[in-house]
Order: structure tokens, then C-alpha cells, then sequence
């Protein structure tokens, strides 16, 4: 964990055209003390220049399929021509929607094969548990892991309890810690990314116990943003 940590901005579906612009121009002319990636809806990818070298773009989802007659989605190779180098696979609300529910396995691969790297989302995917038990999340994570994991190649892990996204009820930091230990023993040398309400006030904890962090709403805020890259 001695390299710059991994920040990435999922965007989800927010934001303008303007917006992502905007966004884009003020976070690559920063000197960056993070590795950057932004996450925008697909639609604005091609609004995003990465031209600083700690700076990147990433797809949100990509399909499990080359091509074909899936409408809506999304290809790997589709978002390496928009210039992306990374790509989110089996976030928790494509997940809960139904849109990724039996193929991260194949996503991931896809991502890989079309030179991405894919930050694999894992986490408790029911609804919030009554009290969140860490030995229950780590066996169902070991579960998840040994039934999506790809078979080689670079990819990431963010972790993400699904009780911690959009709640404004982060897990605790002690538990996060916990958690990307029980993934890298699980996994091997792995970057472990930690999601779930991230804010400007506990972003230094989680970025000590793991090796960056997947923000939602927060990054929306151009500003916040600002003023946190720059405490890195
Ligand atoms: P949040 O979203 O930061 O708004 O909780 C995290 C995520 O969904 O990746």
C-alpha cells in the first residue's frame, strides 16, 4: 500500500456533457497525489481528455458478450475506443437490476481481453443485514470470489457493502480493514478498492487500511473533490 492510492469517480447516471467537461479539465490539471479514474455515464466519455498521466478514464459497466444483439449495452472494446483503461464489472446496482447478474465472470474477461482493467465490485448484495456480521460477509465473499474470480490477468477489487452505497452509513473503518485482508488472502496481490459513502471525513481512514477507494455521490461535488485530491 506504499503507491498512490486508486481514487475512482462513478459518476453514475448523473451529470451533463458540461459537466463531465468541466470535471475532466479541473482533476487532470492538477498534480495528481492519486491515481485518478473517472468513471462517467458512457455518453460523456468522449468529453474526457487524459492527457496527465495519473489521470483515467473508466467505463461504469461493460457486457459479458463481444457483440451482438444485446441492445443497450455496452462492450469492452466499445469502451477502449472511447479511450477508457478501466472499467467497473458487477457493481451492485447493474446487479440489483438484473443487468449483470449471471456473466461478471465472462465481463471481467471481456474487459481483459480488450486490454481494460476491470475493478471487480464485490459485496454483500442483499439488502442491508440487521447487524452487519463480518464472518457472514467474509464467507459470502470468499463465495463470490471463488465464483466470479478470473482466471488470470490484471484486475482490481473494490469492495462494496451494499448497506454502506448511497446510505451515508460507511462501514467502519476497523471492519473495512478486515475485509481487504480476508481479499488479499483470498485473491494474492490484488489492489483492494473500498466503496460505501466515502466523504471528504472518513476518506483517510479507509485510504489507510486499503489501497484507494470507489466514491459516488461525493464526486459528483467538483469542489469537495478538489479540496480532497489536494490532502492526499
Ligand atoms: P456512494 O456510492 O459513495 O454514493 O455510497 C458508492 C458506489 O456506489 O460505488
Amino acid at each position: 500500500m506504499n503507491q498512490l492510492p486508486w481514487i475512482v469517480a462513478n459518476w453514475k447516471m448523473n451529470g451533463t456533457a458540461d459537466q463531465v467537461t468541466l470535471a475532466a479539465k479541473t482533476w487532470q490539471q492538477q498534480e495528481l497525489s492519486c491515481r485518478l479514474i473517472f468513471c462517467p455515464p458512457v455518453c460523456w466519455a468522449h468529453r474526457v481528455e487524459t492527457v496527465q498521466p495519473n489521470f483515467y478514464l473508466g467505463g461504469q459497466t461493460c457486457y459479458s458478450e463481444a457483440s451482438g444483439a444485446y441492445t443497450g449495452h455496452v462492450s469492452a472494446s466499445m469502451l477502449k475506443e472511447l479511450g477508457c483503461t478501466h472499467t467497473l464489472v458487477g457493481h451492485s446496482e447493474q446487479r440489483a437490476s438484473g443487468q449483470q447478474s449471471q456473466n461478471v465472470q465472462k465481463a471481467l474477461t471481456q474487459a481483459q481481453q480488450n486490454g481494460l482493467t476491470p475493478i471487480w465490485c464485490v459485496g454483500h448484495r442483499q439488502p442491508p443485514l440487521p447487524a452487519f456480521d463480518i464472518n457472514e460477509e467474509c464467507d459470502y465473499i470468499t463465495q463470490t470470489l471463488h465464483q466470479e474470480r478470473p482466471v488470470g490477468g490484471i484486475y482490481m477489487i473494490a469492495y462494496e457493502p451494499i448497506s454502506a452505497i448511497g446510505t451515508g452509513k460507511p462501514l467502519p473503518p476497523e471492519h473495512a480493514a478486515k475485509i481487504v485482508r480476508h481479499i488479499k488472502t483470498v485473491c494474492g496481490d490484488v489492489s483492494v478498492l473500498y466503496g460505501g459513502s466515502v466523504s471528504v471525513d472518513n476518506i483517510h481512514a479507509f485510504l489507510n487500511v486499503s489501497d484507494g477507494v470507489l466514491i459516488g455521490s461525493m464526486s459528483l461535488n467538483i469542489d469537495v473533490m478538489d479540496i480532497l485530491i489536494r490532502s492526499l
